[in-house]
């Protein structure tokens, strides 16, 4: 398995770009299943995610030309679409959920057996299925009790739907399903993240009649058929919040291209709380960690607007070097501190509550043997790398792989010394 080997480096200089958006380009990905022209995704960054969808998309019937060196992926969905999706891929991604619209139009069956049983089977999809049955879909309630989603419609109708949570996953499923349903969809109480708006545009440029992504109302005029088109992916917001992060925690200076600072909002706010200096440029945003000491700040996670809970872990790191105490409370998701024990490890000494984490700030980190619990947590646990002393071993990296393009060399690029070593 390999590792990163992290030692203490000095400030961060010079440039990093962007990639684009994995959270944007997966469920773009899904939505090329409902066309059976052909598609062209740009900027698509080189990602284990990206793969896992590609093989995802192959395995359902549709023929994918992939050429990541180049950032580019070329899907074109004719002929018959399988309604089944392999068990062995849905187990190595959960947004592997959001091809259940298409699948359901395309072949008028979805059968997507979740991995975890009830537990999360049942649970996280909840309004993904809701959203599905009020457009007239027929969801088999006894396979649900075993975790497998099993879908029927032989046409999909327009509804008012309200989702009791801004789900992200939910929204994308239920804006595919509607551009080609019969009839016009309100979705009250949608997601307004960025990757929502992208994906709004690529099926509006394919001929979907969708309005108001972006906001808490969305509205779709079903059509009777999509084309094939080429889209960029928009850049990834968390991949530039991660490094406007490891300017602040190293107190190094740096320029960020590609980076879209109105996606970043309550990140910059939060990192100019700190001490932080951001000034958005024609080049590029400038990151100054370098002229204030670092001060503690409180951070509540939320749907977007709101502060990201993918930014949650990345920003922890930095809390436990600022002055002062701080807490972080997480509201989008019940479990997501498996990282406090990691930084633990490295002498942070955080508390959890529920909800909070209290974290007492001021630390000197040391290195420590720690594991990348999941995507922004592995991310996390190396910009604490940079600042602690001697070594920092970060196994299951295969999460940070997952989502961070090429996270090695544009880290070395700001001068992190950061190596990946097979064990
Ligand atoms: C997406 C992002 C992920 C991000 C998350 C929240 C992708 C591929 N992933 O995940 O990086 O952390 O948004 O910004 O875009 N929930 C339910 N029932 C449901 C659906 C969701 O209870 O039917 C809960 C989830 O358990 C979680 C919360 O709602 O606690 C947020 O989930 P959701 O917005 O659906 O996130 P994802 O789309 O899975």
């Amino acid at each position: 398995m390999a590792k990163f080997l992290v030692k203490k480096s000095g400030p961060m200089r010079g440039e990093v770009t962007i990639s684009g958006s994995k959270n944007a380009v997966l469920p773009i990905m899904a939505a090329t299943l409902l066309t059976d022209e052909e598609c062209v995704i740009k900027d698509v960054p080189a990602l284990r995610d990206v793969d896992v969808m590609c093989s995802l998309l192959e395995s359902l019937g549709a023929g994918v030309r992939k050429n990541l060196d180049e950032n580019r992926v070329t899907v074109k969905a004719e002929g018959e679409i399988i309604s089944e999706a392999p068990f062995d891929l849905v187990k190595m991604m959960r947004a592997s959920i959001l091809v259940l619209g298409a699948l359901l139009l395309r072949s008028g069956r979805a059968l997507i057996h979740l991995p975890g049983g009830c537990a999360i089977g049942e649970r996280p999809v909840e309004l993904h299925l809701k959203g599905l049955k009020a457009l007239g879909a027929e969801i088999d309630e006894q396979s649900l009790q075993k975790g497998i989603v099993d879908a029927k419609a032989d046409r999909l109708h327009g509804a008012t739907i309200y989702l009791d949570f801004p789900s992200v996953g939910a929204t994308e499923v239920i804006i595919m399903a509607a551009a080609l349903a019969e009839g016009t969809t309100v979705l009250e109480n949608a997601a307004q993240e960025p990757e929502i708006v992208d994906l709004a545009s690529f099926l509006n440029k394919m001929g979907a009649k969708i309005k108001g992504a972006g906001t808490g109302t969305i509205k779709i005029e079903g059509v009777e058929k999509l084309h094939g088109v080429s889209h960029h992916v928009i850049p990834d917001r968390i991949e530039a919040g991660t490094f406007m992060v490891s300017a602040a925690i190293t107190g190094g200076k740096i320029l960020i291209k590609n980076m879209l600072p109105d996606h970043l909002k309550a990140v910059i706010a939060k990192l100019r709380e700190c001490g932080v200096e951001i000034d958005v440029t024609d080049r590029g945003v400038i990151v100054d960690g370098s002229r204030n000491p670092i001060v503690s700040t409180d951070i509540k996670t939320l749907p977007y607007p709101g502060f990201p809970t993918d930014m949650q872990s990345p920003f922890m790191a930095l809390l436990t070097v600022a002055k002062g105490p701080s807490v972080v409370m997480e509201t989008v998701f019940e479990n997501r501190f498996m990282h406090v024990a990691e930084f633990n490890k490295m002498g942070a000494n955080i508390r959890t509550e529920g909800k909070c984490a209290i974290i007492p700030g001021n630390r000197e980190l040391k290195g420590a043997q720690v594991a990348a619990t999941d995507l922004r947590a592995g991310a996390a646990v190396v910009l604490t790398g940079l600042v602690a002393e001697g070594t920092t071993e970060v196994s299951q990296i295969y999460h940070i792989d997952r989502g961070y393009e090429h996270f090695v060399d544009k880290l070395r690029g700001l001068g992190a010394l950061i190596e990946r070593v097979e064990d």
